[in-house]
């Protein structure tokens, strides 16, 4: 299959429109990360959406509407805090897994009685799912332990020739995935931290949620093939913290990714970011081009676990190999 990558013109939506409705799936731009897109009520278009990424079908999908409306139809209930939630943080990188209703398929849900709904901001995609009329169930656009993409050229790199398109509306605003939440049980879970807060999460509620950390055992019980190996880059991931954790940690040919960290070590590559913002913004794209460029071992810089930083501290956490702080 010839995949073709193209900025989103009238004529291109409604070219992925038309593919969406024939049971292929798309590619698309989201203010978080690319999304692999396919009609979230046609069961074999979801089939191909974890065939070509290479997913595990144990892993359930988000579904992605451009109304509340939209979202009304595929749970059971839309309850007080979840509607809260909505009017709060949609369109937006915020997702809520509810109990599904019954149009919902088992192959999105992965056999849950719950489904994970969220309305994206970014135009495009809503203009997406506006004009197919059906709401489109998407995973990141990556193969499967690769870091998600926040460019159309990170998509083309893991799946050309296994799609048919690829709308490309250049960099993702925000560069990692949304916050997902349980509200299907209180206390509600924040089961992956994401650019919306728990803080703001309690203050709109008011009332506290719970965040499951990572912590530093997890990391070091990390192997291949297990369910935390993602995110990954090739290049081993090493957290510190400062430049004294550092010193006596050198390996021969390794890059240094971190928060205004430029002069921290002479003169190795250098990948600094002025603003927790900059950095998750450009974080999984780095990562790539450490592995591209060959790098065999990249010092991660860690960064305060609160507000956005969780979520950033998150993804590091699922990279890593070693914590040295
Ligand atoms: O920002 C995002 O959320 C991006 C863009 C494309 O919207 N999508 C994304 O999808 O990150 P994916 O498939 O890479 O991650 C979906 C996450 C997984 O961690 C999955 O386990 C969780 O959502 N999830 C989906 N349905 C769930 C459910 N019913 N219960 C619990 N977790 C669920
Ligand atoms: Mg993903």
């Amino acid at each position: 299959m010839k995949t073709i990558i193209v900025k989103p013109t009238p004529r291109v939506i409604k070219k992925a429109v038309k593919l969406l409705l024939a049971g292929e799936i798309v590619a698309f731009p989201t203010e978080t990360v690319y999304g692999l897109g396919a009609n979230a009520l046609d069961v074999n278009a979801i089939n191909k959406i974890f065939a070509v990424k290479n997913r595990p079908n144990d892993n359930p999908l988000i579904v992605h509407v451009s109304s509340i409306n939209q979202a009304s139809l595929l749970v059971k209930e839309i309850s007080p805090s979840a509607k809260i939630l909505m009017d709060n943080f949609w369109p937006g990188p915020l997702t809520l897994v509810i109990k599904k209703s019954s149009i919902v398929s088992n192959s999105v849900t992965a056999g849950l009685d719950s489904v994970a709904i969220r309305m994206p901001s970014n135009k495009i995609a809503l203009e997406l799912i506006k004009k197919a009329k059906v709401p489109l169930a998407a995973p990141s656009a990556n193969s499967s332990t690769k870091p998600s993409p926040t460019r159309a050229e990170h998509v083309f790199e893991d799946l050309n020739k296994k799609i048919p398109l690829i709308i490309d509306g250049g960099i993702c605003d925000i560069g990692i995935e949304s916050t997902v939440i349980d509200m299907t049980k209180k206390p509600f879970t924040i089961l992956r931290p994401g650019n919306i807060t728990k803080e703001q999460i309690e203050e709109v509620l008011c009332g506290k949620v719970i965040v499951h950390s990572i912590n530093k055992n997890q990391v070091k019980a990390k192997a291949p093939g297990m369910k935390y190996k993602h995110y990954s880059p090739k290049a081993k991931v090493i957290l510190f913290k400062t430049k004294n954790d550092l010193l006596s940690n050198s390996a021969v040919n390794y890059a240094i990714i971190g928060l205004n960290c430029n002069g921290i070590v002479g003169n190795k590559l250098i990948y600094s970011f002025d603003s927790v913002e900059e950095y998750i913004k450009n974080i999984f794209s780095t990562f790539r081009l450490i592995d591209k460029l060959g790098i065999k071992t990249v010092y991660v810089q860690t960064v305060k676990e609160k507000g956005k930083g969780l979520a950033l501290m998150n993804r590091l956490k699922k990279a890593a190999s070693v914590i040295l702080v």
